[in-house]
């Protein structure tokens, strides 16, 4: 079993997306589950608006009893875990995606983290990314990589299909609306770039 922790220091810069996605994308490639492990409940709650997830969410307490058969187990964390905690999440997981919207105050609080992290397998992703001309995500990726964090090719574009998709109950790949649906893609990609990585 491979276990993907979204986790990082800020709230609100699509932990709880990234996590319902990823879960997405690899229920189609095994048997997955995702883990809410906020006691704010952002996933399980977004699962009970909708028809359900084609993977089991479960609460953090109830983790053990779901895990069993499992090819993927995908964890989505509260916001501001402590320096201590950041760790003992990295050391849980076979890989720890930590999100990141594209603004200088985030950049800060990412190098922290690596500091923290050192040579832990982990990866920035940058989200909510603004359309073009904006080139803040790429700046935003460039800095990163000259701070030596490893950061994810793949960038999560901003769109308002995301909170449609939570208030529906789905992934942003089952709302009705096809524009919407084409978003998908990006996290089809960092799937696939983290297939890639967990080889
Ligand atoms: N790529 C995106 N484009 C537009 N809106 C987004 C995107 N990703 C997330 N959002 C929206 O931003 C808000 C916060 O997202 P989310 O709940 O995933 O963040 P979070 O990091 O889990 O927050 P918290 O720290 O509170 O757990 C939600 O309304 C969500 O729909
Ligand atoms: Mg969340």
């Amino acid at each position: 079993m491979k276990i993907i922790t979204v986790t990082g220091y800020k709230g609100g810069v699509g932990k709880s997306t990234t996590a319902v996605h990823l879960a997405s994308y690899f229920s189609d490639h095994g048997k997955t589950a995702l883990v809410d492990g906020d006691p704010n409940r952002t996933a399980i709650a977004w699962a009970e608006r909708g028809p359900g997830f084609p993977f089991i969410t479960v609460d953090q307490r109830q983790a053990m009893k779901a895990v069993a058969g499992l090819d993927f187990l995908i964890i989505d964390t509260p916001a501001r875990p402590d320096s201590d905690d950041l760790k003992e999440l990295a050391l849980g997981c076979d890989l720890l995606v930590l999100p990141t919207a594209p603004d200088v105050l985030s950049l800060t609080p990412m190098l922290e983290t690596a500091r923290v992290l050192g040579e832990a397998r982990y990866r920035a992703l940058l989200t909510v990314v603004p359309p073009r001309p904006s080139r803040e995500a790429e700046n935003m990726q460039q800095a990163l990589r000259d701070g030596e964090i490893p950061v994810f090719e793949t960038m999560i574009r901003r769109t308002i299909g995301y909170p449609k998709a939570a208030l529906a109950g789905t992934p942003i790949r089952d709302l009705p609306d096809v524009r919407m649906r084409e978003a998908w893609e990006d996290y089809a990609r960092l799937g696939d770039e983290i297939r890639e990585i967990l080889k």
